[in-house]
């Protein structure tokens, strides 16, 4: 049984990108919501099914931004969602048809350790590099755009694809 401390938001995680700090809170938020609710399935899938949905538009959401601002779309950022996505889905079918919790327990920690790593490595590369060129995420504008000549990014913004 996991216990450690839920994860809670922190000055840390702040990236001064408010869309992207407000999607992360609203994770945290669920996340926590869905641990205060794992008695039953009943009690459990509506919540996980809205952090699913969340996740789904959160990842949607930064690669809307990576598109608009010269990454890849094969690049490893968006690599990681997908493999976080797929296990996600993987977790919700198992639990539906077994009605069994297991899973998404085990599931539930992973998150919470991942989302810290995740943002310190790969979000706050892509805030970095929106912030380079200027990207106005309202606008979706580049007041810096980079030369044409430069070639897509595939990488997290780092050498390291972690
Ligand atoms: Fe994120
Ligand atoms: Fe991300």
């Amino acid at each position: 049984m996991n216990t450690s401390s839920p994860l809670t938001w922190t000055d840390e995680l702040t990236l001064h990108q408010p869309q992207i700090d407000q999607t992360h809170q609203e994770f945290i938020d669920l996340m926590h919501e869905l641990s205060l609710n794992m008695q039953s399935c009943d009690s459990a899938l509506p919540i996980y099914q809205r952090l699913l949905d969340h996740t789904e538009a959160h990842f949607a959401m930064e690669e809307g931004f990576m598109a608009a601002t010269g990454f890849a779309p094969d690049n490893c950022h968006s690599k990681q969602h997908a493999m976080v996505l797929d296990l996600m889905r993987q977790v919700l079918v198992h639990t539906h048809a077994e009605q069994d919790l297991e899973p998404m327990r085990n599931l539930l920690p992973e998150l919470e350790s991942w989302l810290p790593a995740h943002v310190d490595m790969m979000d706050a590369a892509l805030v970095f590099h929106m912030n380079q060129v200027g990207f106005d995420p309202v606008t979706g504008t580049l007041s810096h755009p980079p030369a044409p000549a430069e070639t897509a990014i595939s990488s997290c913004g780092s050498n390291n694809c972690g």
